[in-house]
C-alpha cells in the first residue's frame, strides 16, 4: 500500500526563502521530563519524541532546508536504566521498519552515524535496509546519530589517517580539514548551519564537535515533545536575526 500524499507545510511569510539554513541539527532533550511532568513512564515521552521528529523532517522539507540531523542515542546513554535502552533499541527498528514506505513517498535519504556495529544486530540489519533503499532520494538528508559520540568520531578520524600515514599513502602535511572531515561519519554531508536544543540546557553534549564549528545555537526551555511548528518558525526567525561572521569581521 503507497502512503496517502500529505498536504506540504507552507512556509511562513516573513521568513526569507533565501536565508534558510540548509542544515539543521537538533538535540532532542526533554522527553523523559515531559512524561514525568503529565505522571507517564518516560519511554510515553520517547514515543511522543518520535512524532514530533516526524514533522520536523516533513516540515524541513517543505519548507526548503535540505539535511535535518537528529541526536538520537549517544555513546553515553547506555548508561540509562537497562528497559529504557531496551525500548529505545526497539523503538528505533519499529520506527524505521514503520517509516521506510513514507520517506520512500517523501523522498527523504536516511543515514545513520555513530558506532553503529555496537547497536543490535535486528537493527543493523534494519538500518543497512533503509540506507540502501533511501540512498537515491534527494527531498531531504535525514541523519541520525546513534550511538554516536563526538569525540569518538574524531579519535576515529585521526586513526585512519594515521593508518593512511603508516601505509605511505598520505604525507602528514597533506591532512587538511577537508581531508580530515572526509573521515568524518558525516562525510558528503554540509555542516550544519543551525543546531537546536530544547529543553534549557546550554551544552552541545558531544554531539558533531567537529561539524558545529560555526554553527548558530538556538536553545528554547521547550520539552521536545512541545516542540511544534511554531517553536520551529520561531528558531528560524531567530536563526535569520542573527549575522553570521564566520570569525570575519562586517564592514
Ligand atoms: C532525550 O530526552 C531523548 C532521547 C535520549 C531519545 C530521543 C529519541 C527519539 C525521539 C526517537 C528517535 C527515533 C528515530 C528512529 C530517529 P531525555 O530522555 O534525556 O529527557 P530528559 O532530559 O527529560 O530526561
Amino acid at each position: 500500500m503507497t502512503p496517502k500524499p500529505l498536504v506540504p507545510h507552507v512556509r511562513p511569510a516573513d521568513l526569507n526563502p533565501d536565508r534558510l539554513p540548509q542544515h539543521v541539527a537538533v538535540i532532542m532533550d526533554g522527553n523523559g521530563r515531559w512524561a514525568k511532568r503529565r505522571g507517564l513512564p518516560r519511554i510515553m515521552g520517547h514515543r511522543r519524541g518520535v512524532d514530533t521528529l516526524k514533522t520536523l523532517l516533513r516540515v524541513c522539507r517543505d519548507w526548503g532546508i535540505g539535511a535535518l540531523t537528529a541526536y538520537a542515542f549517544s555513546t553515553e546513554n547506555w548508561g540509562r536504566p537497562l528497559e529504557e535502552v531496551d525500548f529505545l533499541m526497539t523503538l528505533f527498528e519499529r520506527v524505521l521498519r514503520q517509516e521506510l514506505m513514507e520517506m520512500m513517498a517523501e523522498n527523504v535519504r536516511i543515514r545513520f552515524v555513530g558506532n553503529l556495529t555496537a547497536l543490535p544486530a535486528s537493527l543493523q540489519a534494519e538500518i543497512d535496509q533503509a540506507m540502501a533503499k533511501t540512498k537515491d532520494n534527494q527531498g531531504i538528508e535525514f541523519t541520525v546519530a546513534t550511538n554516536y559520540g563526538g569525540r569518538q568520531e574524531i579519535v576515529e578520524a585521526c586513526r585512519r589517517l594515521a593508518d593512511q600515514v603508516q601505509r605511505g599513502d598520505l604525507q602528514p602535511d597533506d591532512i587538511s580539514e577537508e581531508r580530515f572531515s572526509q573521515q568524518l561519519y558525516t562525510a558528503g554531508l554540509r555542516d550544519p548551519d543551525l543546531l537546536i536544543r530544547t529543553s534549557g540546557e546550554m551544552r552541545i553534549s558531544n554531539f558533531l564537535l567537529w561539524q558545529l564549528a560555526y554553527a548558530e545555537i538556538y536553545v528554547t526551555e521547550t520539552l521536545w515533545p512541545d516542540f511544534d511548528l511554531t517553536e520551529f518558525h520561531q528558531a528560524l526567525m531567530a536563526y535569520q536575526g542573527r549575522e553570521r561572521r564566520f570569525g570575519k569581521v562586517n564592514v
